[in-house]
């Protein structure tokens, strides 16, 4: 009786843990740097040169898939490798051969739910942010510490509704010519 009771419990706490594992729902992500007037770019491309930025935002993001916009991409130049590069463009001819196009945001996140993904990372630029900010869950926010000229702005939800649940700061120095935080925000 001892033994049938136990093997009872083991299968139940397995059957808890599988269904947690296989049902847990994606989690929606924006990843941003944006300085303290909330300017994220300048003709197309970025405002500083921040290394400890640019590797915190590798970190974050490899192996994962990605959403970003047409221009953003162009930007780039290429696919960031070791993702899964999902652009955004409405024009129905854009093909690229190192990522997947998409003409609408719920067709990426469908993409990456089905492929199991686990956390979906939002990298901009500011047209996708806005686009995606109803879906996202948790806003990974790189504050530099400077006022810039820039044509480009974050898109800033209203934080009222968000919990910021980390700040870590940072000074400048050789590499990088501002302080920084890495905030990220959860929303309520
Ligand atoms: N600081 C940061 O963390 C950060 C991160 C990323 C980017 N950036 C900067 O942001 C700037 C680029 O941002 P951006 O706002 O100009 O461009 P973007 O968001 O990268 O791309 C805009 C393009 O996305 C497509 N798009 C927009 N809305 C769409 C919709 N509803 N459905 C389908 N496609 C849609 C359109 O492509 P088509 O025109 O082809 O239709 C549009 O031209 C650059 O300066 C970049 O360096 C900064």
């Amino acid at each position: 009786m001892n033994y049938r009771f136990t093997i009872l419990v083991l299968i139940s706490i397995f059957l808890y843990f599988w269904r947690e594992t296989m049902y847990q729902k994606m989690i929606i992500s924006q990843i941003v740097a944006a300085s303290l007037n909330n300017v994220i770019g300048v003709h197309n491309g970025l405002p500083w040169k921040m290394p400890n930025d640019t590797a915190y935002f590798k970190a974050k993001t490899l192996k994962h898939h990605i959403v970003m916009g047409r221009r953003n991409y162009e930007a780039e130049g290429k696919a960031l490798p070791d993702r899964v590069n999902i652009v955004l463009t409405r024009n129905r001819a854009y093909q690229i051969t190192d990522g997947i196009v998409v003409h609408q945001i719920e067709d990426a996140i469908a993409i990456a739910e089905k492929a199991g993904e686990k956390e979906l990372f939002i990298v901009g630029g500011a047209k996708i942010y806005k686009l995606a900010m109803p879906f996202t869950n948790r806003i990974y926010l790189t504050r530099i510490h400077t006022e810039v000229d820039g044509d480009t702005f974050y898109p800033e939800p209203d934080w009222d509704k968000w919990k910021e649940t980390s700040k870590i700061r940072h000074k400048k120095d050789q590499s990088n010519p501002f302080d920084y935080d890495f905030l990220v925000y959860e929303r309520e």
